[in-house]
């Protein structure tokens, strides 16, 4: 990748205006260049419709991301639903009524605060400007009065386009817990306490999206709404802030990198008592990974003052009916990607020369095993290497094959994008069975028998 390409890669406009650069890493062991380079160069992260010089703030997955994140996305769901009794899943439309973000709050008070530099023109959040000076020209105290710019992307559903007709992409899953709540109550007659939980895109449309995939227009987010009795949030909010570190660190996420931030009140989202950003020291500088916030009963109490229908709930001993109050952790599967390649980003030298590896876990990486023919134009080691790549992919799915250079360089290609494990079929493959697998952390090679091979690398 150019520096050029870097650049934009990380926030330039795409029509050719600049967006404030990407912070630079200071201390780092990773630098954001050196993350954005790799997640390119190995068929990660490219930029949204690069082709066409890119669109702001958009970001296409290659073969790699993709799959790292529905790795993400399956370790989220099989912690946060399929780990909990009294979950529920749901996918709610990414469209829906405008109602929802009045009564929520987001039409009115969903704005960031935006000022433009009178001498380059960039459009720059007020907030992210230090020391009363351009992040983009240099220039001191150019800027326009601040306005407020409300972040939702509004669209017309249907082919009238007037007042009646609009709509907004969604700017978090939450809302469609919120609005399903009703539903699933009557449907299914959980206990308190019960989670509702998400995954989907949201959109946002940043003023400054920068630092790569961290702050983008589109992104995914993993939420959960977590409805309680309103006398004991305390204890549930406790529960999840120890549950989301557990999670963390079966990401592979590196715990010393992870810090908890008791957000003051006047930095609190309007609907919040409580929250604790989870941040992460991002090769741009420390964060927000995630938030844990109390939500008290605000969301269910403006549903039902907006709709006239009661979002009580109704205990089964026959006390009382009352609106539960709700504790909410909310993901960003892009964030917590970060966090996963920068913990796992790393170097070392070999044979003198210095290699850059990928350490994830087994579960974080794309790629499990990848298998290697020696050479590929002797049948005999091909069509051995054939047999054993298809045993592998039966049981782990993510298997690669490649035959393509000195085996050195498929090497470094696997151990780039974090691969656990190599296994070469070589000439003595053909005489005794057996293989060598290559571990990607020790570089250690060990030979074995092909049909011990999966129980090996499992273990
Ligand atoms: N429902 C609560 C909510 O949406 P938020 O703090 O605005 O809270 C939650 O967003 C998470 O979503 C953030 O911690 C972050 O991980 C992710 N997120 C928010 N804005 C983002 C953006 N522009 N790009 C990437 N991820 C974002």
């Amino acid at each position: 990748v150019s520096s050029g390409d870097e650049k934009q890669l990380m926030g330039q406009e795409a029509d050719g205006s600049q967006a404030e650069p990407a912070s630079r890493s200071v201390g780092a062991d990773v630098s954001l260049e050196d993350l954005v380079s790799l997640c390119k160069r190995r068929g990660f992260i490219y930029q949204g419709s690069e082709i066409y010089g890119g669109l702001a703030g958009t970001w296409d997955y290659g073969p790699l991301g993709s799959q790292l994140k529905r790795n993400i996305i399956n370790e989220w769901l099989k912690f946060f639903v399929d780990g909990w009794d009294d979950m529920y899943q749901i996918d709610a439309a990414i469209l829906m009524n405008k109602k929802v973000w009045e009564a929520s709050g987001h039409a009115s008070g969903f704005n960031d605060p935006m000022v433009e530099c009178n001498n380059c023109h960039a459009r720059l959040r007020q907030d992210h400007i230090e020391n009363n000076k351009c992040p983009v020209c240099g220039k001191e105290n150019e800027f326009s009065e601040p306005r407020q710019f409300n972040m939702m992307f509004k669209t017309n559903v249907g082919p009238v386009e007037d007042e009646n007709s609009v709509s907004y992409l969604r700017p978090e899953t939450a809302q469609g817990m919120f609005t399903n709540y009703k539903n699933v109550i009557d449907n299914f007659y959980p206990d308190l306490p019960f989670g509702l939980a998400q995954v989907g895109k949201a959109f946002r449309n940043e003023i400054s999206p920068r630092d790569f995939v961290f702050r983008a227009r589109e992104f995914e987010q993993m939420e959960v709404e977590y409805f309680v009795e309103p006398n004991k949030w305390e204890d549930s909010f406790e529960h999840w802030r120890k549950d989301v570190h557990a999670f963390l660190e079966k990401l592979g996420i590196d715990k010393e990198k992870v810090h908890e931030l008791e957000v003051p009140d006047e930095d609190r989202a309007h609907y919040s008592k409580r929250t604790i950003d989870f941040e992460f020291d991002f090769p741009h500088g420390k964060a927000e990974l995630l938030g844990l916030a109390y939500r008290t009963n605000f969301d269910l109490t403006n549903i039902q003052n907006a709709t006239g229908k009661s979002m009580e709930y109704r205990p089964k001993d026959g006390s009382t009916p009352f609106v539960p109050h709700v504790i909410e952790p909310s993901f960003g599967v892009e964030r917590l990607l970060m966090a996963v390649l920068t913990s796992a980003y790393s170097v070392d030298e070999q044979n003198g020369e210095q290699r850059t590896y990928l350490k994830l876990p087994l579960n974080m990486a794309p790629v499990k095993v990848a298998v290697f023919p020696l050479l590929k134009n002797k049948p005999e080691l091909t069509e051995k290497a054939k047999e054993v790549y298809k045993m592998l992919k039966e049981e782990f799915n993510f298997v690669m094959w490649d035959d393509n250079g000195n085996i050195g360089k498929r090497y470094r290609r696997q151990d780039e994008i974090g691969t656990p494990y190599t296994v070469t079929i070589d000439f003595q493959s053909l005489e005794d069975n057996t293989v060598t697998v290559r571990s990607r952390d020790t570089t250690e090679q060990q030979r074995v028998e092909v049909q011990n091979l999966s129980g090996s690398i499992r273990s």
